[in-house]
């Protein structure tokens, strides 16, 4: 039986997952993986390339050589090999990444990479929306993060500010009750809380009381799976 555990955190935008995720996996010396960020990367392609309709979309998914580097804290996106980590984060991707995300053949082409980067001989951290349904539906912990909207577009606000980008509370605010709509509400693997999942709010308790919370359904899982954790 392989010596890893597979922890699937989902939420909704600006849940403070990232937050936790990384903070998780860097005590396990686990592998992270942003999902969000593949949905962005295809949706900064498709917009450069002035893409609209699904099939072109759909191939641009297959061809596009994605990956994800995390280092020191930090996840770096490659698109073939060129880096667009800064270009994801963007307010246009923001405003049409849930567009993308609603594709199911998009979906099916990533869901199928996340399970590859999952499936090593490292144990895993990973982020989305519907990593505890659909893309690990047998994950040994699973985690669904979320907070209140104010909350949410508070942190989001912040995030923009820090990179000098301008944009009202209100903007970000329907931006990300439009994409929770969007997200919750689309035909295929939407937003909802996987069976079995410890829900955890945001606004509630501190950063470091919700990286406890994660590492104590950590140990339980290593313990019934007999696996030995070191954790930093
Ligand atoms: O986590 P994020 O805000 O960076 O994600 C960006 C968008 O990607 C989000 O609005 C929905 C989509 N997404 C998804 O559909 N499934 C995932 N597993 C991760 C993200």
């Amino acid at each position: 039986m392989p010596q890893k555990l597979v922890v699937a955190i989902d939420g909704p935008a600006g849940s403070g997952k990232s937050t936790s995720a990384i903070l998780v996996a860097q005590k396990l010396g686990y592998l992270y993986i942003d999902t969000g960020a593949m949905y962005r990367a295809i949706t900064f392609l498709a917009i450069k390339k002035n893409l609209h309709n699904e099939e072109e979309i759909l191939r641009l998914a297959e061809r596009t050589d994605l990956k994800l580097d995390f280092i020191e804290g930090k996840t770096k996106v490659f698109a073939d090999k060129k880096e667009i980590t800064e270009d994801i984060r963007m307010p246009e991707v923001n405003a049409y990444v849930s567009e993308i995300s609603k594709i199911e053949n998009v979906r099916k082409i990533l869901v199928q990479k996340q399970r590859e980067m999952g499936s090593g001989e490292r144990g895993v951290v990973m982020e989305g929306r519907d990593i505890g349904t659909v893309v690990f539906p047998n994950a040994d912990v699973k985690i669904f993060m979320t907070a209140s909207v104010d909350e949410r577009a508070k942190r989001r606000k912040k995030e923009y500010s820090e990179k000098g980008i301008n944009i009202t509370l209100e903007e970000v605010k329907k931006n990300l009750l439009s994409r929770d709509e969007i997200d919750s509400g689309r035909e295929f693997s939407p937003l909802t809380i996987a069976g079995g999942a410890i829900e955890v709010n945001t606004s509630e308790v501190s950063i470091e009381e919700q990286v406890n919370i994660i590492l104590e359904e950590v140990k339980k899982a290593a313990n019934k799976k007999g696996i030995l954790l070191r954790v930093n």
